[in-house]
């Protein structure tokens, strides 16, 4: 099989916002309490924040990370999680049945997103909460002194304001799993008004709205329709989430699940764009797919959990290698449409549904999925570029003409890198690929980094780690502005050129 592309400099999709690669962690089994945070454990600092899950984050310089959920938040009272810790409540959490501790809230996370180097994607509760504590929240976090919230939070030792600049207006709020799930006008009305207390408090937030929680939604249309009628000129981004599994064990249709997220992301445009000319508006509406990834190894293990713990092991997915060649396309699809796409959450970042695990008292080590996300965050920073991709192409029960190669390019002019991302599907042969880099004049060749392995299921576990693991041994060469390299079969391709 073959397949080949033409990358040139000035078919530009868009700029790459950084936010693209950003995650999400939630209180919701162990991501918090055993994930980011153990006090005690040998590599914990004076705060209890584990320096070997940070150096982990760090190395994969997440922009912006999505904060306290996810379900969790709808039913989540802020004020819990500040002033004290012993004062602080223990409550019984009905998203995901466990008892939570409140032992970390805001301020911790604010500091534990400072040392990560990233910024606050903070969500407000719009299901059991409303516009009083929307606009407390922003007080609290943002403004700097002299009012009763902005002072309550200097009280707690926090002088300087957090400046979270990104606010989510509630959660899959489209969800009938959700706590105080809404109609799209009841959820609408609420956003537009929580979205003008919040401004309000501070004029220079941002603002993300709850789109379908998936494309799949009986409500899906309709829903962002109806709720940008309400919203549109009070919020910056529209959300998206989803998440793709392989519990029927098809692994071409696995694969293929990338072109469904193109799909979505396209129709969801669309359904911006049709408000904004019905609204005869000037302002474009930005994406933001603020929950994406591999979700279904732990559904099973999960209804079998004893409830109101706290902090046990819930989606604890094992990642596979054919885990991270889905990943791999679904980071493609987010840079085909980073003309619209500004922020992007892998959902999540530690131990639930994550790229990183630990043990409680334990290792912290790094699974498949972990890998096409550092490349494409380190590597697919800049312009990204139109990918006028040839390909032979497969069909399956579901989705056809399925091209087996996947891929974009990326222009860094800072550093003068172009980089080439590359998903071969088929799973039993290799692609003979050919880029033509025509508008580059002659490259050099950096590197070409291959994560491939014969078994589609291997995985990384604390005592095998790098049984997973990318080398750099890939056979791309250039020929003047001519890249030729295989592609072996089932594999994520980076090629880097200068
Ligand atoms: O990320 C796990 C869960 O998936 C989130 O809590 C929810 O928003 C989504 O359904």
């Amino acid at each position: 099989k073959s397949a080949s592309m033409i990358v040139d400099k000035d078919f530009v999709i868009g700029k790459v916002d950084d936010r693209l690669y950003g995650s999400f962690i939630e209180h919701l089994g162990r991501a918090v309490y055993g994930g980011i945070y153990e006090p005690g454990h040998p590599e914990a600092d004076e705060r209890g924040f584990r320096k070997d899950v940070l150096k982990l984050v760090r190395d994969l310089r997440v922009p912006i990370v999505r904060y306290p959920g996810g379900n969790f938040v709808s039913g989540y009272d802020w004020k819990d999680g500040i002033g004290p810790v012993a004062d602080r409540p223990k409550r019984l959490e009905l998203a995901w049945r466990t008892v939570e501790p409140n032992l970390f809230g805001l301020n911790e996370f604010a500091d534990w997103s400072k040392a990560a180097g990233s910024e606050v994607m903070w969500a407000i509760n719009l299901g059991t909460q409303g516009i009083e504590d929307a606009r407390n929240v922003v007080e609290y976090a943002n403004h700097p002194s002299g009012s009763y919230w902005s002072d309550l939070r200097v009280s707690h030792g926090y002088r300087e304001p957090h400046k979270i600049k990104t606010w989510c207006l509630g959660n899959e709020m489209d969800g009938p799993w959700q706590i105080g799930h809404k109609t799209a006008h009841e959820y609408g009305r609420l956003a537009q008004e929580a979205a003008k207390v919040m401004k309000w408090t501070d004029p220079t937030i941002e603002l993300v709205a709850c789109g379908s929680s998936a494309l799949g939604m009986k409500t899906f249309a309709d829903w962002e329709a109806t709720v940008l009628d309400h919203t549109y000129e009070h919020v910056e981004y529209l959300s998206l989430h989803t998440y793709y599994g392989n519990a029927e064990n098809d692994t071409p249709t696995f694969l293929a699940r990338s072109l469904q997220m193109d799909e979505f992301i396209d129709s969801v445009t669309a359904i911006c764009d049709y408000v904004k000319a019905k609204k005869r508006s000037k302002k474009k509406m930005f994406l933001s797919f603020d929950e994406w990834n591999v979700w279904f190894h732990s559904h099973e293990s999960d209804k079998k959990l004893e409830p109101w713990q706290v902090a046990p092991p819930q989606l604890e997915d094992v990642y596979t290698m054919e885990d991270a060649l889905v990943v791999g396309c679904m980071l493609i699809s987010l840079l085909k449409h980073a003309d619209r796409v500004k922020m992007a959450c892998l959902a999540q970042l530690v131990n639930v549904i994550a790229p990183i695990m630990t043990q409680n008292g334990g290792p912290a080590w790094a699974q498949t999925i972990y890998y096409p996300y550092l490349h494409a965050s380190v590597y697919g920073r800049g312009q990204a570029l139109v990918p006028l991709v040839r390909s032979d192409k497969y069909d399956t029960k579901d989705i056809t003409d399925v091209p087996y190669l996947e891929s974009v390019a990326v222009h860094n002019e800072e550093s003068n890198e172009v980089t080439i991302f590359a998903v071969n599907r088929h799973l039993e042969e290799s692609l003979a690929f050919e880029a033509d880099l025509r508008s580059f004049g002659a490259c050099n060749l950096i590197e070409h980094l291959v994560l491939e392995n014969d078994d589609l299921k291997a995985v990384n576990t604390a005592s095998a780690p790098d049984n997973v693991r990318p080398h750099a041994n890939g056979n791309a060469s250039v020929d003047g502005s001519r890249v030729l390299a295989t592609l072996g079969k089932a594999s994520w391709n980076v090629i880097r050129l200068r």
